[in-house]
């Protein structure tokens, strides 16, 4: 079976979805294994590193593409229209597709796959169950990001984050608020504390309690009969009454700070709004406001992709794509989760796919097969819109 690894053509891509040490691994399995030349590169991979561990480097994406079994990839294949090339034309019928591929965002993709009869299987909708813990993408690129989310505000910040006792006087330490306390806003609460910050940090879920504690942070929360926790350990719309009383606490609390982190998500929802113009009006100038959801509508009201927008001093930073600002470590966590994705569904002995279809690592990831979309959340939305 031949397993191809394409170079990412996305905009900000700089993650690859294979490294020599799970290239090494695969052809163990059983694989063919082909890099598309320059693959690895903005991830300080050089093809001969692949080549050295048994991979063959093709030219281009024609090549790559060609009777490959199985493509890994981070984000998904390029459309007609999209870029320079229609990658999802290459990709030969019957073939799988294991990506980020953010079906949501782009319907018109998912029913390419499935008229192009490719089994397309998304990452991020792997289920949070403990047997797929070690391929969970979300997690592992979560983490990173919410790693690097404080070193983006520290560097855009132009004090230091630890207290700092000299000669010429006392440097006070950085107060830092992180909104939403998932996989990244816990490793931003760590980063920042191991940085010296006095750390505070709120959510909506009652359970984030214990781990933001537990971290030696501060956890601030609205104080209200209501929940929202959600199916999964994620979270839910709050009411409108949560709402206000969240918004007079965030504007209280802000106040305070010199740096805001926020990685406020709801499932299949744009992102909540938690810091309003207002509220920035009150921050000190020269505080940071680094929003992680940016690319789900943004919890500030004035982040922009892509973009750092000054308010009356005050910086707000909407980086897209944050994993990939350290591509190294995001390629090989990401690289590991395909690893650990595909490896059970090899035979040992033959050395061939033997899925479960009825597994449901397998149901909660599975968007198209047979020329059909199977996915029953995508089956649901299509019904929606079909009843529009
Ligand atoms: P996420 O990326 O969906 O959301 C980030 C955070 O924002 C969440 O903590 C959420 O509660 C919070 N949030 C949403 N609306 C908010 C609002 N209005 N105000 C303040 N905060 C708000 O979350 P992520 O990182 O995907 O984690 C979701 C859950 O999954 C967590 O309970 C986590 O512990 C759990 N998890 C379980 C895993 C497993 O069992 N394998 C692996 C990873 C995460």
């Amino acid at each position: 079976m031949k397993l191809a690894i394409p170079r990412e053509r996305q905009q900000h891509e700089r993650r690859v979805a294979a490294t020599p040490d799970t290239v090494k691994k695969l052809i163990l399995l059983g694989f063919e294994v082909v890099v598309e030349k320059d693959a690895g590169l903005m991830s300080n991979i050089p093809d001969d590193h692949y080549s050295a561990v048994g991979a063959a480097i093709t030219p281009d994406a024609e090549a790559t593409y060609k009777d490959a079994d199985i493509i890994f990839k981070v984000g998904r294949p390029l459309r007609a229209n999209e870029g320079v090339i229609d990658e999802i034309s290459l990709i030969e019928p019957g073939a799988m597709l294991m990506a980020i591929l953010s079906p949501f965002g782009d319907r018109a993709a998912v029913e390419a796959y499935a008229k192009g009869n490719i089994t397309a299987f998304a990452m991020e909708f792997m289920p949070r169950i403990t047997r797929a813990q070690s391929m969970d993408v979300l997690s592992s690129q979560s983490n990173l990001a919410g790693y690097t989310a404080v070193i983006d505000a520290a560097s855009e910040f132009a004090r230091a984050f630890p207290m700092m006792m000299t000669a010429a006087g006392t440097v006070a330490p950085a107060k830092v608020l992180v909104m939403g306390t998932g996989v990244a806003g816990l490793q931003a609460i760590a980063t920042a504390k191991r940085l010296g910050a006095v750390v505070s940090a709120t959510d909506v879920r009652a359970a984030a309690r214990e781990q933001v504690e537990s971290l030696a942070a501060k956890f601030v929360m609205v104080e209200s009969e209501e929940t929202g926790e959600a199916a999964g350990g994620y979270a839910k719309e709050m009411s409108d009454d949560y709402k206000e009383k969240q918004a007079a606490l965030i504007a209280k609390t802000l106040a305070k700070q010199d740096i805001a982190i926020t990685t406020a998500l709801i499932p299949g929802r744009p992102a909540p709004t938690l810091i309003t113009r207002e509220m920035i009006r009150s921050m000190k100038p020269g505080s940071v406001i680094i929003d992680l959801a940016v690319e789900s509508g943004g919890n500030c009201e004035l982040s922009q992709p892509d973009k750092i927008i000054v308010e009356n001093g005050v910086k707000i930073v909407g980086y897209c794509n944050v994993p990939s600002r350290v591509a190294a470590d995001a390629s090989a966590l990401y690289s590991r989760n395909l690893l650990n994705f595909i490896t059970p569904l090899v035979d040992n002995d033959t050395k061939k796919l033997a899925i479960d279809w009825q597994d449901e690592i397998i149901t909660g990831t599975l968007l198209t097969r047979d020329g059909a979309i199977v996915h029953q959340r995508l089956a649901e939305n299509s019904e929606k819109r079909g009843g529009n």
